[in-house]
């Protein structure tokens, strides 16, 4: 069934949904997104992906185009005209269409070029990967220094999952300076003695929405957490790892470098997390 996609005020299907050559999206990578699950056909998070929206285009000079009220308005009828039950919403904002190719920015009065589209994942907070774990690959990290800003530069990311699915895994962990800045799609997490460690907030590493609710159920469910880097020996001797992200929620990490995490099982931790985060997401979702 073909989707219906928004295109800059537009609802139209798929096939005629069209953005200009010259878009710096497109040519510059210029341009931020933010991806929103939607669960029993309503948004999780909704609030935090605006903010950290409005954020990355004021890091790059960029217009909201739109009111938190007018994205909720926009992202219903998304989920309304194409049916979706359980899913993603991808938002794709770029610094818009100039007309010829400039490395320096048009004038901030040009429109940016809106796109919103949807993927139906039925069945999505029951993947069954989360009961297997995922598998992951230790590699460098070489993306640029602004990772913070949710940006459509995208290639490394790609590449990182390449290099994963070449050596088996589900998933590569990029590696700074010896510690685990996150993974090519979420953020990354080890438990320790019942202490939840993850990588501090700084430029090094996307905020993510979902790292920040379930960090604030854990500290609420009394668990501890360490905000700070950690290495792959650590990850290593872990008792358990996982992930957070918008479109995987946690999702445990059983294995790194071919070397068993813990029990080689998904570990107490992560479901305990997994479950709190579904159940008051799912509550609080719009
Ligand atoms: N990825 N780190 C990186 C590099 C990410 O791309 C993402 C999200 C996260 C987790 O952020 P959040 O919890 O807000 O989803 C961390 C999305 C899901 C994607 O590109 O598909």
């Amino acid at each position: 069934m073909s989707r219906t996609v928004y295109v800059n005020g537009e609802f139209l299907p798929e096939a005629e949904a069209k953005v200009s050559v010259f878009d710096r999206g497109f040519l510059m990578a210029d341009g931020v997104y933010e991806v929103t699950s939607v669960l029993g056909g309503k948004l999780l998070d909704f609030a935090g992906h605006c903010r950290r929206l409005a954020r990355s285009l004021a890091e790059l000079e960029m217009t909201n185009p739109h009111t938190d009220a007018e994205w909720l308005t926009l992202f219903r009828a998304v989920v309304d005209r194409n049916s979706l039950v359980d899913g993603m919403i991808y938002l794709q904002v770029t610094r818009g269409n100039p007309g010829d190719r400039d490395f320096t920015y048009p004038p901030a009065d040009l429109p940016p070029t809106v796109v919103l589209f949807t993927q139906s994942k039925p069945g999505l907070a029951d993947a069954p990967a989360t009961r297997t774990g995922w598998k992951v690959i230790s590699i460098p990290d070489v993306r640029w220094g602004r990772r913070d800003i949710k940006t459509v530069q995208l290639l490394y990311p790609s590449m990182g999952k390449m290099m994963a699915k070449k050596a088996g895994a589900d998933d590569a962990w990029l590696v700074e300076d010896g510690k685990v800045t996150e993974g090519t799609s979420n953020n990354a997490y080890i438990v320790k003695g019942g202490r939840i460690i993850t990588r501090e907030l700084s430029h090094d590493i996307l905020h993510g929405i979902t790292r920040a609710a379930v960090l604030r159920f854990a500290k609420e469910a009394q668990m501890i957490v360490e905000e700070r880097p950690f290495t792959i020996d650590e990850t290593h001797a872990a008792d358990e790892a996982f992930i957070t992200s918008a479109s995987a929620f946690v999702m445990p990490v059983v294995e790194i470098d071919g070397v068993k995490i813990g029990s080689g099982k998904p570990g107490p931790v992560a479901a305990r997390l997994r479950e709190i985060y579904l159940e008051e997401s799912r509550k609080a979702a719009l």
